[in-house]
């Protein structure tokens, strides 16, 4: 297996952090292909808590070169400020990270826009990032990219234009225009910092794979906020999905062997949007408390409810998933009674089908499990699973019809059940 792609297959905060971790100690390069500073990481490693936007989890283990593709959004600021912390921690960051040329960088307009967008009563809850205003750029044909800070004179002529067609909506927003000079100064250092490690990350990945190295790529966000097959428009604005990793870092379809989607045992979301099984209550609150269900980005408190399945099953469509890491079971320990959506009740009828664009008129239909009071943190292998956790375990992949690689049942990297591994031969 050379080439492994890990998506999340919920509403993001699946718990890729750990699982890419425990993947990558096997991976050659890891690679991330959408999306920018509104994910975020926690790793915990030997007992300490690390969070990373830009860098890609890799960066922890010394001997992955971790890639960032053009089909993300680079906050210059951002990245340098993640660089210089994992410095301070005695990495080597800047050494081991290629960053595409291409990829589009979030100037300060684009997070005054996201900013001002979300203090009107279109807010969807974005991160306010500047990652959608960015994106928009991308598409409109007018966006900065990294290369373009090898020439300032170029660069400011490309702002220029950006700003002309930025400025109504800035001003209509109540904002004040920054001049060229204030957005180019604001960012220049941190581009001229980024620079030695710019490269046609594209080649640099195809060459890798065809090298038989084994390539790790890494989503952001999740399944249900991709902007083509998301709970638009309650979406992030980029390709969240499997499919996304090639557009994203420009390597053919062929080149994948594998694709691994991450579900917690339950569901979160942040920002607004549709969200069928949530919670409020005790229930939630417990789950949240316990899970430490608060944005890495944003500190929000997430939205909590139960697995959806009918969501998990349109997410291994999408992706091709060949298997689930199935994260946070040890979450639900302690809870009288477990819940799982398996169908949606439709004007129509039931169906097993996730209704993407109906949600709000249709309603969760669930299977109910008994709950699980033992602590499952130890747990190393499936036999060690108290029964009700693993009937609520083999209910979903068999539910699902996609079989799991990983159940974990802590943060810490060892407090794992590994049913497979699509970076080791088998
Ligand atoms: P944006 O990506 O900041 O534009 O936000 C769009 C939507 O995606 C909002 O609902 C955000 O809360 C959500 N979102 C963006 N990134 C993440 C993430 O990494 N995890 C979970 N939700 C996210």
């Amino acid at each position: 297996m050379a080439g492994v792609i890990i998506v999340g297959a919920q509403w993001g905060d699946e718990g890729k952090g750990k699982v890419v971790d425990i993947f990558t100690g096997e991976a050659d390069y890891v690679v991330r292909f959408a999306g920018g500073p509104n994910a975020g990481h926690t790793l915990v490693v030997d007992g300490e808590k690390i969070v990373v936007r830009l860098v890609p989890s890799g960066i922890l283990r010394r001997d992955a070169l971790c890639v960032l593709g053009q089909g993300t959004v680079v906050d210059a600021k951002v990245l340098v400020g993640e660089l210089d912390a994992l410095e301070a921690r005695g990495l080597d960051p800047r050494t081991r990270m290629r960053i595409a040329e291409h990829a589009h960088v979030i100037l300060s307009y684009h997070i005054l826009v996201d900013g001002l967008r979300e203090a009107t009563s279109a807010a969807i809850g974005t991160t306010k990032r500047g990652v959608g205003p960015c994106y928009e750029d991308k598409a409109a044909r007018r966006g900065i990219r990294l290369r373009d800070f090898r020439n300032r004179g170029g660069l400011e002529a490309r702002v220029l234009r950006a700003l002309e067609a930025w400025a109504p909506t800035i001003l209509a927003l109540g904002g004040v225009v920054p001049t060229v000079d204030e957005v180019v100064t604001d960012a220049w250092d941190a581009g001229q910092n980024l620079l030695p490690v710019l490269c046609d990350t594209a080649s640099l990945v195809e060459s890798a794979l065809l090298a038989k190295k084994r390539v790790l790529f890494e989503g952001a966000q999740g399944t249900l906020l991709d902007v083509d097959h998301g709970t638009y428009p309650f979406v992030t604005s980029s390709s969240a999905i499997s499919g996304g990793a090639c557009t994203g870092v420009g390597i053919g379809p062929t080149r994948i062997d594998s694709v691994v989607g991450l579900a917690k045992a339950y569901c979160t979301r942040v920002g607004g949007g549709p969200f069928p099984t949530e919670l409020e209550g005790p229930v939630a609150d417990r789950i949240r408390t316990v899970g430490a269900e608060f944005g890495s980005v944003t500190g929000r408190p997430r939205r909590v409810g139960w697995v959806d399945l009918p969501a998990l099953r349109y997410a291994v469509r999408l992706n091709g998933l060949d298997s689930i890491a199935l994260t946070k079971l040890d979450v639900l320990a302690g809870l009288e009674t477990i819940r799982a959506c398996i169908a949606y009740d439709t004007p129509s009828g039931r169906t097993r089908e996730f209704p993407v664009d109906d949600l709000e008129i249709c309603t969760p239909v669930y299977a109910d499990f008994s709950g699980f009071s033992q602590d499952v943190s130890t747990a190393r292998h499936l036999a060690e699973l108290p029964k009700e956790a693993l009937d609520f375990v083999r209910f979903i992949e068999s539910e699902v019809a996609c079989p799991l690689s990983i159940v974990s049942v802590g943060p810490g990297r060892e407090q794992t059940i590994i049913l497979s591994h699509p970076l080791r031969p088998t």
